[in-house]
């Protein structure tokens, strides 16, 4: 009874059971243990920058984050932002690959502390704002990228019109009203093709 009460009957039966697991059961429980957080950590951090700014924080893979880096052709000191820039993987890549001066620019303080987190492990030089891209200037940018949400685009849209002449802008999958693509290229995913759309002021 005095187990039952406390619990310990519980946890000796876990203990048990976990002591008698094999070596390569505990390696496995081990990596489902640290997916599973993760994967609520990142559930997490989604569903606050959907309920912040409406648009969830989700990160486009290191293999398209390389793919759409590679075809803004970056020079070296050109200024790069990302308008909604998650956990600041196209910076990272954008300093770190072609020595741009890169800006990341989320609205979400928990995103942007994992990018900062992120840009530290990585040795990268990038700055990250926590900000509304509403209202934080980024006129002098040489090149922009985004990934956020059709609404979001056509708000955008507006603004990208005082850029200055040469400015690049590279949205994946979502088109920006009111202007007009010079390049629409299909990139592989996992699941297929999707577009990315690229704008030349
Ligand atoms: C789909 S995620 C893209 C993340 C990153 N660019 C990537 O592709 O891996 C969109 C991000 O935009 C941010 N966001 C949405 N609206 C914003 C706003 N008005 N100002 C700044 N960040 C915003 C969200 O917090 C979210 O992290």
């Amino acid at each position: 009874m005095y187990e039952l009460l406390t619990g310990d009957a519980l946890f000796s039966d876990t203990i048990n059971f976990y002591g008698e697991m094999s070596p390569t059961s505990k390696i496995i429980l081990g990596c489902i243990s640290v997916f599973g957080v993760a994967g609520l950590v990142m559930l997490l951090l989604s569903l606050m920058s959907f309920i912040i700014s409406g648009a969830p924080f989700i990160a486009t893979s290191k293999n398209l984050t390389r793919k759409i880096v590679a075809l803004a052709k970056i020079q070296p000191g050109e200024r790069v932002y990302d308008l909604g820039c998650g956990d600041g993987r196209f910076l990272i890549e954008a300093n770190k690959i072609y020595a741009a001066k890169a800006v990341g620019i989320d609205i979400s303080p928990l995103v942007c502390g994992l990018a900062k987190i992120t840009v530290w492990i990585k040795r990268a030089d990038v700055v990250i704002r926590c900000a509304d891209f509403d209202t934080y200037d980024f006129l002098d940018a040489d090149v922009i990228f985004c990934y956020l949400v059709p609404d979001q685009m056509s708000v955008l849209g507006e603004k990208f019109k005082g850029l200055k002449k040469g400015c690049r802008i590279l949205s994946r999958r979502f088109e920006i009203h009111g202007h007009e693509p010079s390049q629409q290229i299909q990139i592989k995913n996992f699941f297929g093709y999707e577009p990315v759309f690229i704008y030349q002021i």
